[in-house]
């Protein structure tokens, strides 16, 4: 069976309605809701006060009408009694400023109030609904770290001075590991040490990224608490919190140990031509984080969001569309953002299952029918998609490729993305990978700006290559280790032998904007020889010792310098070639490693389990043939 339903917040409404919902639920079949997500001062009106009168009548009436619960510990918008008695728990910016209650996530991640008084709400449900049959699985807090990934105030610096105490043991550890030798920024003692608040210049870029673990380790650990609590009440039932898609805040290869069940919000632009590849690659993220283990779409919007400039309605077909792409790419779910369409507050023009026009609608219509294909769809359920290809995508290496004092301003989501395009483009579906994974089951390893790698990951790239994978190094890949500290002689460490290549100065171009290719002009540099065409965003000063040249910078103070090489299977390239270009390297990665390619056009094909997914994102009509490969 594939779940099918969406966040139900019966609580805006009056009861009679709830009725009426159970029905509609019915007639669109769904089989799955989320409930209670922003409940907490619903349940808890005053503190130690609970009234659960009214979700009991909600979870008696989804089970009599069939419905399924994915029940929230509700702790992820604190009642104003909470913070007006707590103020301490209000969460701080970088620059010192004290975020107000009025809206929702207004919590300090460390604060010890906030992480009691959720426990004790998450134990009081996990104690009444344990045994409840419409029960069919918990829903952690929800989106952690959305709006406040990372908290700058007092309580946090202290929790932040024990985390670090509890990875370097020793104040001179720190200092060795942070380079605190520079600009004299030696800790006597860990009390001295601050979170990275606004600073006169760069901040010390240890204590940087130390902090991007740190808050998203934060973050983990309340889920983790909320977890252990309801688990102990219902041992057999999953449990998953919805990750939101390449989120820089959270770490998800850290997080996905964690839940039984991956699930994921995702909310691409509809007027955006980017958007179905870059749907893809997020729905190829979720299926990778449990290595291959089905997941589910959590939220989705039924057609327009709320908090874009301009918030376009999906074009009719669209949300089919994007729905079967995620099923296809391994979701056992399809979840929307919200059952029934608010009539006040924040998210009132946000689409819902039931717009505020009703059920005589084109969004109501495609919603019944996109139940009833996805119920004829339920064998699919726990079927695998096999990937040959992976990309390597790691969150230290996001984390520190983007901080200030850096080479270039580069962005590391954008530099994957656009090595994924021409994947999607080809029809060929990848899995993401740590550097430290098992490689051995992919035929291509692409590695995108691993900016951040240990040796060990470096040695395991160069591992692969050596026996026999077929690997596609970028520039700024190897540049620092887990302290940042940089990789020495040249960069890359054991991949220099890989590739035949070591890498002697940087010369960047220009800033991304990947995604909106054709609307500036950024530096770009010609590139000249097997593989010729332009290159964008970087340049460098390649040292060739033992590799073949394909395309050799063809302008500027490095003409005729390496840009792209091969040796034996594995491949450097020290730009970022354009859009055709890139696809031409791949099809020759692709070819010598035996993996087919389908030239897309608009439809776009993935093969899960039986099932072969043709699915059209182009607004002509187009005939698919039933292809065998
Ligand atoms: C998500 C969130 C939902 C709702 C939705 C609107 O980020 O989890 O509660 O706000 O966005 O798009
Ligand atoms: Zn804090």
């Amino acid at each position: 069976m594939i779940w099918y339903g969406g966040d139900y917040n019966p609580e805006q409404w009056p009861e009679e309605v709830w009725a009426e919902d159970a029905r509609l639920m019915q007639e669109a079949g769904v089989n799955l809701v989320s409930v209670g997500i922003f409940s907490w001062a619903m349940l808890e009106p005053r503190e130690g006060e609970f009234d659960f009168g009214w979700l009991d009548r909600v979870m008696d009436g989804l089970h009599a009408a069939g419905v399924r619960v994915d029940l929230a510990t509700a702790t992820a918008s604190p009642p104003p009694w909470l913070t007006h008695r707590y103020p301490e728990v209000l969460p701080v910016t970088k620059d010192g400023v004290r975020l107000s209650a009025g809206s929702r996530q207004q919590y300090c991640p460390s604060s010890p109030v906030y992480r009691r008084l959720a426990a004790r709400l998450a134990s009081k449900l996990a104690e009444r609904y344990a045994d409840h049959p419409a029960l069919a699985m918990w829903h952690i807090n929800n989106e952690y770290g959305c709006h406040v990934s990372h908290c700058y105030c007092e309580t946090s610096a202290d929790a932040f001075r024990a985390w670090l105490e509890a990875r370097y043991g020793t104040v001179d550890a720190l200092n060795a590991a942070w380079g605190t030798a520079f600009w004299s920024q030696r800790y006597a003692e860990f009390a001295e040490v601050q979170p990275p608040r606004a600073t006169p210049t760069f901040t010390n870029p240890g204590q940087l990224l130390d902090f991007d673990r740190f808050s998203a380790d934060q973050l983990l650990e309340l889920y983790r608490a909320e977890a252990a609590i309801v688990r102990a009440a219902t041992p057999s039932l999953p449990v998953t919190t919805n990750f939101m898609g390449f989120f820089k805040g959270a770490d998800y290869w850290a997080w996905a140990q964690e839940v039984d069940v991956v699930s994921d919000d995702s909310y691409p632009d509809p007027a955006d031509p980017v958007s179905p590849a870059y749907a893809a690659m997020t729905r190829d993220l979720m299926r990778s984080l449990r290595h291959g283990q089905p997941w589910i779409l959590m939220e989705q919007a039924p057609s327009a969001v709320n908090w874009r400039a301009r918030n376009a309605p999906k074009a009719p077909g669209q949300m089919a569309a994007w729905s079967k792409q995620a099923v296809a790419r391994g979701a056992d779910g399809i979840l929307f953002f919200q059952w029934r369409q608010s009539v006040a507050g924040a998210e009132k023009f946000h689409s819902g299952m039931v717009p505020h026009a009703g059920t005589d609608t084109r969004v109501w219509r495609e919603i019944t029918e996109l139940g009833a294909d996805l119920a004829g769809l339920a064998e699919i359920e726990g079927s695998r998609v096999e990937a040959r290809v992976a990309i390597v995508f790691e969150w230290d290496s996001w984390w520190s490729l983007e901080q200030e004092a850096v080479p270039a301003r580069l962005s590391y989501l954008e530099h994957a993305f656009a090595w994924y395009t021409p994947l999607f483009e080809r029809n060929v579906v990848a899995d993401f990978v740590r550097a430290d994974a098992d490689l051995s089951g992919y035929d291509v390893v692409i590695v995108p700006s691993l900016f951040c790698a240990s040796e060990a990951s470096l040695d395991n790239l160069a591992a692969y290559a050596d026996g026999g994978g077929h690997l596609v190094v970028t520039f700024q890949t190897g540049i620092v280790d887990e302290a940042m500290h940089i990789t020495s002689d040249g960069y890359l460490g054991s991949l220099q032998a890989t590739l035949g290549v070591r890498v002697e100065e940087f010369a960047p171009l220009a800033p991304p904007d990947l995604r909106r290719e054709g609307t500036g002009t950024p530096p770009t540099v010609a590139l000249e020889g097997e593989l010729a065409g332009t290159g964008t965003l970087w340049s460098e000063h390649v040292r060739v010792s033992d590799a073949d040249v394909l395309s050799v910078f063809g302008s500027g103070d490095l003409a005729g310098g390496a840009a792209i090489t091969r040796r034996l299977n594995a491949w450097y390239v020290a730009t970022l070639p354009d859009r055709t270009l890139t696809g031409e390297l791949l099809d020759d990665v692709l070819a010598s490693a035996d993996v087919a390619t389908d030239p897309a056009g608009t439809v776009e094909r993935v093969q899960r389990g039986r099932y072969r997914f043709a699915i059209d994102h182009g607004s002509q009509t187009v005939s698919i043939d039933d292809r065998a490969n």
